[in-house]
Protein backbone atom coordinates (compact mmCIF):
# COMPACT_ATOMS: atom_id res chain seq x y z
CA UNK A 1 0.00 0.00 0.00
CA UNK A 2 1.28 3.40 -0.65
CA UNK A 3 -1.03 5.49 0.84
CA UNK A 4 -0.17 9.27 1.07
CA UNK A 5 1.72 8.81 -1.58
CA UNK A 6 2.20 12.33 -3.80
CA UNK A 7 1.41 12.43 -7.45
CA UNK A 8 4.23 14.18 -8.61
CA UNK A 9 2.31 15.98 -10.96
CA UNK A 10 -0.88 17.36 -9.71
CA UNK A 11 0.52 18.05 -5.84
CA UNK A 12 -2.34 15.84 -5.19
CA UNK A 13 -1.93 12.26 -2.39
CA UNK A 14 -3.16 8.98 -4.44
CA UNK A 15 -5.81 6.96 -3.17
CA UNK A 16 -3.32 4.22 -3.06
CA UNK A 17 -5.20 2.38 -5.73
CA UNK A 18 -3.88 1.58 -8.99
CA UNK A 19 -4.92 -0.26 -12.22
CA UNK A 20 -2.46 -1.20 -14.81
CA UNK A 21 -0.14 1.81 -13.74
CA UNK A 22 -2.42 4.26 -13.11
CA UNK A 23 -2.74 5.58 -10.04
CA UNK A 24 -6.29 7.45 -8.61
CA UNK A 25 -5.42 10.83 -7.13
CA UNK A 26 -7.41 11.36 -3.83
CA UNK A 27 -9.97 14.42 -4.79
CA UNK A 28 -12.68 14.88 -2.38
CA UNK A 29 -15.54 16.99 -3.19
CA UNK A 30 -14.77 20.57 -3.11
CA UNK A 31 -16.13 22.08 0.23
CA UNK A 32 -18.31 24.83 -0.97
CA UNK A 33 -20.45 21.65 -2.86
CA UNK A 34 -20.83 20.09 0.66
CA UNK A 35 -22.13 23.44 1.83
CA UNK A 36 -24.36 23.72 -0.99
CA UNK A 37 -26.02 20.29 -0.39
CA UNK A 38 -26.56 20.45 2.86
CA UNK A 39 -27.90 23.85 3.12
CA UNK A 40 -30.45 23.07 0.30
CA UNK A 41 -31.41 19.77 1.69
CA UNK A 42 -32.24 22.06 5.10
CA UNK A 43 -34.08 24.22 3.34
CA UNK A 44 -36.22 21.62 1.69
CA UNK A 45 -37.14 20.46 5.39
CA UNK A 46 -37.72 23.25 6.47
CA UNK A 47 -39.68 24.17 3.94
CA UNK A 48 -41.76 21.20 3.86
CA UNK A 49 -42.57 22.23 7.76
CA UNK A 50 -43.84 25.14 6.90
CA UNK A 51 -45.87 25.17 3.73
CA UNK A 52 -48.48 22.82 2.41
CA UNK A 53 -46.69 19.12 1.37
CA UNK A 54 -47.14 15.67 1.40
CA UNK A 55 -49.85 14.53 0.31
CA UNK A 56 -51.31 11.33 2.31
CA UNK A 57 -54.60 9.46 1.75
CA UNK A 58 -57.65 11.26 2.26
CA UNK A 59 -55.90 15.23 2.23
CA UNK A 60 -52.03 17.35 2.27
CA UNK A 61 -49.92 17.98 5.29
CA UNK A 62 -50.90 21.92 5.80
CA UNK A 63 -47.82 23.18 6.92
CA UNK A 64 -47.44 25.16 10.20
CA UNK A 65 -47.90 28.43 8.59
CA UNK A 66 -51.08 27.58 7.49
CA UNK A 67 -50.75 29.34 4.07
CA UNK A 68 -53.26 28.16 1.52
CA UNK A 69 -53.19 29.85 -1.83
CA UNK A 70 -56.70 29.13 -2.78
CA UNK A 71 -57.81 30.70 0.41
CA UNK A 72 -55.68 33.97 -0.83
CA UNK A 73 -57.04 34.01 -4.09
CA UNK A 74 -60.97 34.00 -3.15
CA UNK A 75 -60.12 36.61 -0.90
CA UNK A 76 -58.69 38.79 -3.00
CA UNK A 77 -61.75 37.84 -5.26
CA UNK A 78 -64.40 38.89 -2.94
CA UNK A 79 -61.94 41.90 -1.97
CA UNK A 80 -61.97 42.98 -5.73
CA UNK A 81 -65.69 42.49 -6.15
CA UNK A 82 -66.37 44.77 -2.93
CA UNK A 83 -64.25 47.17 -4.44
CA UNK A 84 -65.80 47.07 -7.53
CA UNK A 85 -69.40 47.10 -6.13
CA UNK A 86 -68.08 49.99 -4.12
CA UNK A 87 -66.77 52.27 -7.48
CA UNK A 88 -69.66 51.21 -9.38
CA UNK A 89 -72.35 52.37 -6.41
CA UNK A 90 -70.56 55.88 -6.58
CA UNK A 91 -71.11 56.15 -10.40
CA UNK A 92 -74.52 55.01 -9.85
CA UNK A 93 -75.65 57.81 -7.82
CA UNK A 94 -72.63 60.09 -9.12
CA UNK A 95 -74.33 63.20 -11.01
CA UNK A 96 -72.09 62.81 -15.00
CA UNK A 97 -70.00 65.75 -14.36
CA UNK A 98 -68.51 65.18 -10.81
CA UNK A 99 -67.73 61.85 -12.38
CA UNK A 100 -66.11 63.57 -15.14
CA UNK A 101 -64.27 65.55 -12.71
CA UNK A 102 -63.02 62.20 -10.58
CA UNK A 103 -59.58 61.05 -12.24
CA UNK A 104 -59.39 58.27 -9.33
CA UNK A 105 -63.46 56.82 -11.25
CA UNK A 106 -62.51 57.83 -14.51
CA UNK A 107 -59.72 55.49 -14.52
CA UNK A 108 -61.71 52.59 -13.31
CA UNK A 109 -64.35 53.73 -15.73
CA UNK A 110 -61.74 54.02 -18.69
CA UNK A 111 -60.45 49.98 -17.62
CA UNK A 112 -63.88 48.57 -17.52
CA UNK A 113 -65.60 50.42 -20.30
CA UNK A 114 -62.70 49.39 -22.50
CA UNK A 115 -63.49 45.75 -21.97
CA UNK A 116 -67.61 46.20 -21.85
CA UNK A 117 -67.10 48.34 -25.20
CA UNK A 118 -65.17 45.89 -26.88
CA UNK A 119 -67.77 42.98 -25.68
CA UNK A 120 -70.78 45.04 -27.24
CA UNK A 121 -69.85 47.90 -29.05
CA UNK A 122 -66.77 47.10 -31.17
CA UNK A 123 -68.27 44.46 -33.82
CA UNK A 124 -70.05 47.44 -35.13
CA UNK A 125 -68.11 50.88 -34.14
CA UNK A 126 -64.69 49.60 -34.24
CA UNK A 127 -62.57 49.18 -31.43
CA UNK A 128 -61.94 52.79 -31.63
CA UNK A 129 -65.37 53.52 -31.83
CA UNK A 130 -64.00 55.03 -35.35
CA UNK A 131 -66.97 53.26 -36.78
CA UNK A 132 -67.17 51.65 -40.36
CA UNK A 133 -68.99 51.59 -43.38
CA UNK A 134 -72.89 51.78 -41.84
CA UNK A 135 -72.35 52.55 -38.39
CA UNK A 136 -71.24 55.65 -37.14
CA UNK A 137 -67.73 57.04 -35.87
CA UNK A 138 -68.81 58.10 -32.23
CA UNK A 139 -65.41 58.69 -30.89
CA UNK A 140 -65.35 61.66 -33.83
CA UNK A 141 -68.21 63.05 -35.48
CA UNK A 142 -70.98 65.36 -34.30
CA UNK A 143 -73.99 63.12 -32.27
CA UNK A 144 -76.97 62.28 -34.66
CA UNK A 145 -79.35 62.85 -31.41
CA UNK A 146 -76.93 64.46 -29.30
CA UNK A 147 -73.60 64.78 -27.20
CA UNK A 148 -75.29 65.62 -23.62
CA UNK A 149 -74.40 62.81 -21.50
CA UNK A 150 -77.93 62.08 -20.40
CA UNK A 151 -78.87 62.15 -24.19
CA UNK A 152 -75.84 59.75 -25.34
CA UNK A 153 -77.06 57.49 -22.40
CA UNK A 154 -80.49 57.14 -23.59
CA UNK A 155 -79.55 56.51 -26.98
CA UNK A 156 -77.45 53.59 -25.67
CA UNK A 157 -80.14 52.36 -23.48
CA UNK A 158 -83.01 52.92 -26.15
CA UNK A 159 -81.33 52.53 -29.59
CA UNK A 160 -81.94 53.22 -32.65
CA UNK A 161 -84.68 51.47 -34.55
CA UNK A 162 -84.38 49.08 -31.58
CA UNK A 163 -86.84 46.87 -29.39
CA UNK A 164 -87.08 49.03 -26.80
CA UNK A 165 -90.65 50.58 -26.69
CA UNK A 166 -88.92 53.94 -26.34
CA UNK A 167 -86.64 53.42 -29.17
CA UNK A 168 -85.16 56.42 -31.11
CA UNK A 169 -86.91 56.26 -34.72
CA UNK A 170 -84.20 57.02 -37.72
CA UNK A 171 -85.83 57.07 -40.55
CA UNK A 172 -84.34 58.72 -44.07
CA UNK A 173 -86.88 57.89 -46.79
CA UNK A 174 -86.26 56.44 -50.06
CA UNK A 175 -86.68 59.47 -52.40
CA UNK A 176 -86.05 57.56 -55.68
CA UNK A 177 -87.42 54.18 -55.08
CA UNK A 178 -90.34 55.80 -53.52
CA UNK A 179 -90.54 58.11 -56.80
CA UNK A 180 -90.63 61.70 -54.41
CA UNK A 181 -88.38 62.54 -56.83
CA UNK A 182 -86.70 61.68 -60.40
CA UNK A 183 -83.18 60.06 -60.73
CA UNK A 184 -82.10 63.07 -62.35
CA UNK A 185 -83.05 65.03 -59.52
CA UNK A 186 -81.54 61.83 -57.51
CA UNK A 187 -77.88 62.89 -59.14
CA UNK A 188 -78.75 66.75 -58.84
CA UNK A 189 -79.37 65.96 -54.90
CA UNK A 190 -76.35 64.16 -55.08
CA UNK A 191 -73.80 66.74 -56.26
CA UNK A 192 -75.11 69.44 -54.43
CA UNK A 193 -74.85 67.31 -51.10
CA UNK A 194 -71.45 66.14 -52.02
CA UNK A 195 -70.41 70.07 -52.63
CA UNK A 196 -71.46 70.93 -49.07
CA UNK A 197 -68.32 69.17 -47.26
CA UNK A 198 -65.96 69.30 -50.12
CA UNK A 199 -66.65 72.82 -52.43
CA UNK A 200 -63.85 72.43 -54.77
CA UNK A 201 -66.98 70.48 -56.27
CA UNK A 202 -68.06 74.05 -57.13
CA UNK A 203 -66.42 74.74 -60.26
CA UNK A 204 -68.15 77.22 -63.23
CA UNK A 205 -68.83 74.00 -64.78
CA UNK A 206 -70.96 72.21 -62.04
CA UNK A 207 -72.56 75.44 -60.31
CA UNK A 208 -75.74 75.75 -62.15
CA UNK A 209 -76.77 71.55 -61.69
CA UNK A 210 -75.61 72.07 -58.07
CA UNK A 211 -77.85 75.03 -57.27
CA UNK A 212 -80.74 72.87 -59.03
CA UNK A 213 -79.53 70.24 -56.38
CA UNK A 214 -80.13 73.11 -53.78
CA UNK A 215 -83.39 73.95 -54.88
CA UNK A 216 -84.54 70.21 -54.60
CA UNK A 217 -83.24 69.66 -50.77
CA UNK A 218 -84.46 73.29 -49.56
CA UNK A 219 -87.77 71.52 -50.86
CA UNK A 220 -87.28 68.14 -49.57
CA UNK A 221 -84.57 67.62 -47.28
CA UNK A 222 -84.37 70.48 -44.99
CA UNK A 223 -87.38 69.47 -42.61
CA UNK A 224 -84.89 66.80 -41.13
CA UNK A 225 -81.25 67.58 -42.03
CA UNK A 226 -82.29 71.66 -41.07
CA UNK A 227 -81.86 74.83 -43.15
CA UNK A 228 -78.05 74.77 -43.58
CA UNK A 229 -77.59 70.75 -43.64
CA UNK A 230 -76.43 70.92 -40.37
CA UNK A 231 -77.98 67.93 -39.24
CA UNK A 232 -80.82 67.85 -36.43
CA UNK A 233 -80.58 66.23 -32.60
CA UNK A 234 -84.88 66.12 -33.22
CA UNK A 235 -84.72 63.87 -36.09
CA UNK A 236 -81.36 61.95 -36.13
CA UNK A 237 -80.52 63.29 -39.17
CA UNK A 238 -77.00 63.91 -39.95
CA UNK A 239 -74.88 67.05 -40.72
CA UNK A 240 -73.90 66.61 -44.10
CA UNK A 241 -71.65 69.61 -44.17
CA UNK A 242 -68.94 67.85 -42.14
CA UNK A 243 -67.03 65.28 -43.28
CA UNK A 244 -68.08 62.17 -41.53
CA UNK A 245 -70.08 59.98 -43.62
CA UNK A 246 -72.41 56.75 -41.74
CA UNK A 247 -72.73 55.35 -45.43
CA UNK A 248 -69.98 56.98 -47.38
CA UNK A 249 -69.20 60.52 -48.97
CA UNK A 250 -68.57 59.07 -52.63
CA UNK A 251 -70.84 60.11 -55.48
CA UNK A 252 -72.08 57.04 -55.56
CA UNK A 253 -72.91 56.37 -51.85
CA UNK A 254 -74.92 59.76 -51.50
CA UNK A 255 -77.06 58.78 -54.46
CA UNK A 256 -77.74 55.51 -52.84
CA UNK A 257 -78.66 56.84 -49.28
CA UNK A 258 -81.23 59.40 -50.96
CA UNK A 259 -82.54 56.77 -53.94
CA UNK A 260 -83.40 53.65 -51.48
CA UNK A 261 -83.29 55.18 -48.27
CA UNK A 262 -81.56 54.56 -44.64
CA UNK A 263 -82.32 53.21 -41.77
CA UNK A 264 -79.65 52.01 -39.73
CA UNK A 265 -80.19 49.83 -36.79
CA UNK A 266 -78.43 50.42 -32.87
CA UNK A 267 -79.68 47.38 -31.04
CA UNK A 268 -81.62 48.76 -27.41
CA UNK A 269 -79.23 47.61 -24.55
CA UNK A 270 -82.04 48.21 -21.66
CA UNK A 271 -82.23 44.66 -21.82
CA UNK A 272 -78.86 43.60 -21.89
CA UNK A 273 -76.81 45.36 -19.77
CA UNK A 274 -77.25 47.08 -16.29
CA UNK A 275 -78.27 50.55 -15.81
CA UNK A 276 -74.90 51.34 -14.22
CA UNK A 277 -72.83 49.63 -16.98
CA UNK A 278 -74.45 51.54 -19.40
CA UNK A 279 -73.73 54.11 -17.83
CA UNK A 280 -69.97 53.14 -17.69
CA UNK A 281 -70.26 52.62 -21.49
CA UNK A 282 -71.78 56.08 -21.79
CA UNK A 283 -68.76 57.82 -20.32
CA UNK A 284 -66.49 56.12 -21.81
CA UNK A 285 -67.19 56.75 -25.30
CA UNK A 286 -67.25 60.49 -23.56
CA UNK A 287 -64.27 60.42 -22.45
CA UNK A 288 -62.92 59.35 -26.21
CA UNK A 289 -65.25 61.89 -27.86
CA UNK A 290 -62.85 64.22 -25.22
CA UNK A 291 -59.58 62.58 -26.28
CA UNK A 292 -60.27 62.83 -29.91
CA UNK A 293 -61.18 65.93 -29.82
CA UNK A 294 -58.09 67.18 -27.70
CA UNK A 295 -55.85 65.02 -30.01
CA UNK A 296 -57.47 66.83 -33.03
CA UNK A 297 -57.38 70.67 -31.57
CA UNK A 298 -53.36 69.54 -30.62
CA UNK A 299 -53.17 68.57 -34.50
C1 LIG B 1 -75.40 45.82 -34.45
C2 LIG B 1 -74.52 46.94 -34.59
C3 LIG B 1 -74.35 47.88 -33.42
C4 LIG B 1 -73.92 47.58 -32.15
C5 LIG B 1 -73.55 46.22 -31.59
C6 LIG B 1 -73.86 48.82 -31.44
N1 LIG B 1 -74.25 49.85 -32.25
FE1 LIG B 1 -74.33 51.80 -31.73
N2 LIG B 1 -75.10 52.24 -33.55
C7 LIG B 1 -75.26 51.36 -34.59
C8 LIG B 1 -75.79 52.05 -35.74
C9 LIG B 1 -76.10 51.46 -37.10
C10 LIG B 1 -75.96 53.39 -35.34
C11 LIG B 1 -76.48 54.54 -36.19
C12 LIG B 1 -77.94 54.46 -36.36
C13 LIG B 1 -78.34 55.48 -37.35
O1 LIG B 1 -77.69 55.55 -38.38
O2 LIG B 1 -79.30 56.21 -37.11
C14 LIG B 1 -75.52 53.47 -33.95
C15 LIG B 1 -75.53 54.63 -33.21
C16 LIG B 1 -75.01 54.76 -31.95
C17 LIG B 1 -74.99 55.98 -31.16
C18 LIG B 1 -75.59 57.29 -31.56
C19 LIG B 1 -74.63 58.04 -32.35
C20 LIG B 1 -75.08 59.43 -32.58
O3 LIG B 1 -74.45 60.03 -33.46
O4 LIG B 1 -75.98 59.94 -31.89
C21 LIG B 1 -74.35 55.70 -30.00
C22 LIG B 1 -74.05 56.65 -28.86
C23 LIG B 1 -74.00 54.31 -30.03
N3 LIG B 1 -74.39 53.77 -31.22
C24 LIG B 1 -73.34 53.66 -29.02
C25 LIG B 1 -73.21 52.28 -28.97
C26 LIG B 1 -72.73 51.58 -27.82
C27 LIG B 1 -72.25 52.23 -26.54
C28 LIG B 1 -72.79 50.25 -28.12
C29 LIG B 1 -72.45 49.08 -27.21
C30 LIG B 1 -73.19 48.98 -25.99
C31 LIG B 1 -73.29 50.13 -29.47
N4 LIG B 1 -73.53 51.38 -29.96
C32 LIG B 1 -73.46 48.93 -30.12
C33 LIG B 1 -74.99 50.02 -34.57
C34 LIG B 1 -74.56 49.31 -33.47
C1 LIG C 1 -87.73 62.27 -42.48
C2 LIG C 1 -86.47 62.93 -42.24
C3 LIG C 1 -85.50 63.01 -43.39
C4 LIG C 1 -85.68 63.61 -44.61
C5 LIG C 1 -86.94 64.31 -45.13
C6 LIG C 1 -84.44 63.47 -45.30
N1 LIG C 1 -83.54 62.82 -44.56
FE1 LIG C 1 -81.65 62.30 -45.10
N2 LIG C 1 -81.43 61.32 -43.39
C7 LIG C 1 -82.35 61.25 -42.37
C8 LIG C 1 -81.84 60.43 -41.32
C9 LIG C 1 -82.56 60.13 -40.01
C10 LIG C 1 -80.60 59.92 -41.75
C11 LIG C 1 -79.70 58.96 -41.01
C12 LIG C 1 -80.18 57.58 -41.33
C13 LIG C 1 -79.37 56.54 -40.66
O1 LIG C 1 -78.30 56.86 -40.17
O2 LIG C 1 -79.79 55.40 -40.66
C14 LIG C 1 -80.38 60.52 -43.06
C15 LIG C 1 -79.25 60.26 -43.81
C16 LIG C 1 -78.98 60.87 -45.01
C17 LIG C 1 -77.77 60.68 -45.78
C18 LIG C 1 -76.63 59.76 -45.40
C19 LIG C 1 -75.61 60.51 -44.62
C20 LIG C 1 -74.39 59.73 -44.23
O3 LIG C 1 -73.72 60.17 -43.29
O4 LIG C 1 -74.08 58.69 -44.85
C21 LIG C 1 -77.85 61.49 -46.87
C22 LIG C 1 -76.84 61.64 -47.96
C23 LIG C 1 -79.13 62.16 -46.79
N3 LIG C 1 -79.77 61.77 -45.65
C24 LIG C 1 -79.59 63.07 -47.71
C25 LIG C 1 -80.90 63.53 -47.72
C26 LIG C 1 -81.45 64.26 -48.81
C27 LIG C 1 -80.71 64.71 -50.04
C28 LIG C 1 -82.76 64.49 -48.50
C29 LIG C 1 -83.82 65.16 -49.33
C30 LIG C 1 -84.06 64.58 -50.62
C31 LIG C 1 -83.00 63.90 -47.20
N4 LIG C 1 -81.85 63.32 -46.78
C32 LIG C 1 -84.20 63.96 -46.56
C33 LIG C 1 -83.57 61.89 -42.30
C34 LIG C 1 -84.14 62.52 -43.37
Amino acid sequence: MSIGERDPFTGHQTTGHEWNGIKELNTPVPKPVWFFLISTAIFALVWTLLMPSWPYGTGYFKGLLGIDQKAVVSRSLVQGSAERAQWKARVEKGDWAQIQADDDLMRKIREDGRTLFGDNCAACHGTGAKGNKGFPNIAQSPMLWGDVPQIVEQTVRVGINGTDPDTRVSQMLAFGRDGTVTREQVSLLAGYVQSLSDTALITEHTKDSIASGKELFVTNCVACHGDNAKGSVDTGAPDLTDPYWIYGGDRADIYESIYSGRQGHMPSWSQRLTPVDIKIITLYVLDLRRKSMEAGAGG
